[in-house]
């Protein structure tokens, strides 16, 4: 494993593509209404990345994914593909996923949207879901471990009665998009490696209304869904360890 802390510069860098990302986040949410498809809203954050803002979208053709952003609906964890047919509906809870690319340095971060009114019980998944990814955010600090970041959200989550996602995780970010060291949901205080200045990570927590187990389509090779069907909402932002503290670099207007 081998982590790349960032200077300062680049870290300079880094907080310009986080702040579009979240700014794309910011944009989409008025599209966000039942009777849109997911691909309307992917062909509309692609113009707003490559066209006002002059970046890139990272996930398109990112290993072979066809579109330029994540749209995972209901019961869907991460990874869905944005298509034309997929089209929401009142009461649909859907994960938006940005990741840009300006100036070498990537920018990663996702939101839970309601479409029209969601039902009491996706609301309050999707609120300890976001609870989840602000503990996690508060225990980042340097000298702190990487266990230390899943171990609040893994007690958070399971207090809450819901299941937490193992396969997939955060993950070191920068000039690459998946980078070390893996920022996993779960596990044991002090333990992991010690959080330093430099470090610039996401935490992207996914939790289950039912149990944590997925399935990976073999159809497309991305979507990834619950395995019982059952509910699941996820939160993602970019951090950047500092001397005394972190930074969230893909904040929304609307969390400052
Ligand atoms: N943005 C996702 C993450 O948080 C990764 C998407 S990869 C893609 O890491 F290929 F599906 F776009
Ligand atoms: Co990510
Ligand atoms: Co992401």
């Amino acid at each position: 494993m081998s982590i790349q802390l960032k200077s300062a510069a680049e870290i300079g860098k880094m907080r310009v593509a986080g702040r579009l990302a979240a700014e794309v986040l910011e944009m989409i949410g008025a599209h966000v209404e039942p009777g849109v498809s997911t691909g309307e809203l992917d062909r509309i954050c692609h113009r707003h990345i490559v066209d006002r803002q002059g970046a890139i979208p990272a996930p398109l053709n990112y290993k072979g994914f066809p579109k330029s952003i994540c749209t995972s609906v209901n019961h869907v964890v991460c990874h869905g593909i944005p298509s034309d047919g997929k089209i929401l509906k009142n009461g649909d809870i859907i994960n938006i996923d940005i990741t840009v690319i300006k100036d070498g340095y990537h920018g990663d971060t996702s939101k839970m949207f309601f479409v029209g009114t969601a039902p009491e019980h996706a609301r309050r998944l999707v609120r300890v879901t976001r609870e989840c990814l602000l503990k996690g955010i508060e225990t980042a600090l340097p000298g702190a471990r990487l266990g230390d970041i899943g171990h609040v959200i893994q007690r958070h989550g399971e207090s809450n009665h819901y299941s937490i996602v193992r396969e997939y995780c955060g993950h070191g970010i920068g000039r690459g998009f998946h980078e070390d060291p893996q920022v996993l949901h779960y596990g044991a205080p002090g333990t992991g490696i010690e959080l330093r200045p430099g470090m610039t990570f996401t935490i992207e927590p996914m939790l289950n209304a039912g149990s944590r187990h997925t399935r990976l389509s073999a159809a497309d090779g991305w979507t990834v869904t619950t395995r019982d069907r059952r509910l699941s909402a996820q939160w993602e932002h970019t951090i950047a360890i500092g001397e005394d503290g972190c930074e969230v670099l893909t904040l929304r207007e609307e969390e400052r």
